[in-house]
């Protein structure tokens, strides 16, 4: 196998809104939150460290109904990406494109009535939505837009708003074989984005289906992704097999939250894991271990 390198690996950090904030994740040791302006020490050690991906999330100011925090132009991705564009060029800035940190109930979609329910999705208005949130990250100067809604026609919708008002460039990363799972536990509460109701495994794969997820590749593929994705990555190293196997486009492993916790303080093992992940055949690994991982590599 080709040996795992730092260019493989995308680093992912939680943005907040304002300014001298920097908040612990008791879930997530040794991962913050952070406002841009704490951000950038750690973004400056980033790449020093030798890493020069990096996938951003953002924490809203306020949460409503419509996630509308989610496209605001001096959101905190937004105002994030802006700034690293100008002054740390170097950086390849993925960014997080879902609804979820930004929706009131938390889930992925904007919900139609009323009732609490996550089968109650509004696929044009979420759709929509979705398209604004990658639109205002690639005004921002976003190199990859990452759709995670696992809302069929994601993909497409944002293509056609990204060409739409003249980001033909900006490239998409689609979620695509995104799987319910137990796996994401510290993610949610670093984002602080739980449902508040019901769960997502209406939407997010059945970890029994792997012909689904292989469907779900294909798909996303046709609409238009340059990137496909499959998460959480150690579990689901069989996917990521025939994946690589099947499809002709560039491959990421989300190497998600629950795994990070589960390998934090054993760098051998977390090394064997990541170079176990790009042996299946990820071409890109995004990792709560990148900076750290770039030392040992
Ligand atoms: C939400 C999203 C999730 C992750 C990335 N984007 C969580 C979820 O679907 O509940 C998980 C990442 C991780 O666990 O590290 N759209």
């Amino acid at each position: 196998m080709k040996p795992l390198k730092k260019d493989d690996l995308i680093m992912p950090y939680f943005v907040l809104p304002g300014k001298g904030r920097r908040e612990e994740i008791a879930s997530l040791p040794g991962i913050c939150r952070l406002s841009v302006d704490r951000l950038w020490p750690e973004l400056k050690a980033l790449q020093k460290s030798g890493v020069r991906k990096i996938l951003l999330f953002g924490l809203p100011r306020e949460k409503n109904a419509c996630a509308s925090e989610g496209y605001a132009a001096d959101g905190a991705v937004q105002t994030a990406v802006r700034l690293i564009k100008q002054k740390l060029p170097g950086l390849t800035v993925f960014t997080d494109v879902c609804l979820c940190a930004f929706t009131s109930h938390g889930h992925c979609r904007i919900l139609k009535s009323k009732v609490k329910s996550p089968k109650s999705e509004d696929v044009k208005a979420t759709l929509n939505t979705l398209a604004k949130i990658a639109v205002s990250h690639a005004v921002a100067g976003a190199d990859f837009v990452a759709p995670s809604a696992v809302m069929a026609g994601q993909v497409k919708a944002i293509r056609q708003a990204l060409d739409k008002y003249g980001f033909r460039k900006t490239k998409i990363m689609g979620y695509s074989a995104k799987f319910a799972s137990n796996f994401y536990g510290p993610f949610r509460d670093a984002l602080n984005s739980a449902p508040q109701f019901g769960d997502r495994s209406g939407y997010q794969l059945n970890y029994r289906d792997s012909a689904k997820a292989l469907k779900r590749i294909q798909a996303e593929i046709k609409e238009g992704a340059d990137i496909v994705m499959v998460k959480p990555a150690l579990a689901y190293l069989d996917i990521i097999y025939q994946a690589k196997q099947k499809f002709n486009v560039p491959l990421a492993a989300y190497n998600v939250s629950g795994e990070y916790s589960l390998l934090n303080g054993n760098p051998a093992l977390a090394l064997e894991v990541l170079t176990a992940i790009k042996r299946a055949g990820a071409d890109l690994i995004i990792s709560y271990f990148a900076k750290e991982a770039a030392q040992w590599i």
